[in-house]
């Protein structure tokens, strides 16, 4: 594998050299690495900054002691800009050899052995072995076969990335129904769509495990979602988080919408605005997609 070093916020990183053809798929080099994806990293930095901030000011914990894991590494970037720029200890897991080999190059390149480790396990052996503070999901596509095991090793905070737009917009609508279990809308307002179909299927997953959650930050650039989101323990939690799905009613001839709470409920199918035949999406999560400081549960 040909490899040039790139920099990506304070962080050195051998990543695989591109053939010319421009239409080169990231997915198709010996190990993924995406420059399209800097910003999304660049956030997590700063979003994971502030988040284990929080952790130290709310909980009795040393920032020595914080774990984060990169449960799909590829390069290592994400963790080790992590482990670098925010300051905790990463781990860095890919089931890919070569990627597992890049990684431990990388930590090398970066002087980062003692603050970091890698790891080459399917990343859902790895997180039903392991607990951490933060689990990060970055994987192909969707994250759905993958949220189970996120949800029973995260302590603290989820960060998860899904690129299946489609399914989760309701453009490719039995798709998303079979990944999320959830009926999405292909609506104008599908971006928001998307998202809600993934926070909703986190808050059930994070629910099996009796814990609840609070979304802090969330945006739809490009081809994907990503979301952070705090994970609060305890079967209170749980219960409380589980109030804020719901159904979501779209008249597509007159534009009314409306939410409604619950996942046993009475929907009326005719527009109470206009009469006609409205449409269904969800189960949703209905509440906050973000939190503004200080916000409090
Ligand atoms: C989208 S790339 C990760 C990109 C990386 N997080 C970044 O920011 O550059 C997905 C990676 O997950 C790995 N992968 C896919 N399925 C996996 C699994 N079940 N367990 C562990 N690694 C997996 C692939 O080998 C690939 O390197
Ligand atoms: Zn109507």
């Amino acid at each position: 594998m040909i490899c040039r070093t790139i920099v990506e916020g304070t962080t050195k990183i051998s990543v695989p050299v591109p053939p010319p053809d421009a239409n080169f798929p990231p997915s198709a080099a010996p190990v993924f690495y995406n420059p399209e994806m800097e910003l999304n990293r660049d956030i997590n930095v700063a979003a994971t900054a502030a988040f284990v901030e929080r952790l130290l000011s709310r909980k009795d914990i040393q920032r020595e002691e914080i774990r984060y894991v990169d449960a799909f590494s590829a390069s290592g970037i994400r963790g080790l800009r992590i482990a670098r720029e925010v300051g905790i200890h990463a781990t860095m897991n890919d089931w890919s050899p070569e990627a597992f080999e890049l990684i431990k190059e990388n930590i090398t390149i970066n002087g980062l052995e003692e603050k970091v480790q890698a790891t080459r396990k399917n990343a859902n052996v790895l997180l039903h072995e392991q607990k951490f503070h933060i689990v990060d999901v970055d994987p192909f596509g969707t994250p759905a076969p993958y949220l189970d095991a996120s949800a029973t090793s995260a302590q603290s905070m989820l960060s998860v990335t899904a690129t299946d737009t489609a399914p989760l917009c309701g453009a490719h609508l039995n798709s998303g129904i079979r990944k999320y279990a959830a009926v999405p809308l292909n609506t104008e307002y599908h971006s928001e769509m998307g998202l809600r179909v993934l926070l909703g299927a986190c808050a059930r997953e994070l629910a099996k495990h009796e814990k609840g959650m609070l979304p802090l930050l969330s945006h739809v650039t490009r081809h994907y979602v990503r979301s952070y989101i705090e994970v609060l323990p305890g079967t209170k939690q749980a219960d409380r988080t589980l109030k804020f799905m719901g159904f979501s009613i779209h008249c597509p001839k007159c534009g009314f919408r409306e939410s409604v709470h619950g996942l046993a409920v009475h929907i009326d199918r005719e527009c109470p605005a206009c009469g006609a035949l409205t449409k269904i999406a969800g189960p949703l999560w209905l509440s906050l997609i973000h939190i503004s400081e200080p916000t409090r549960r």
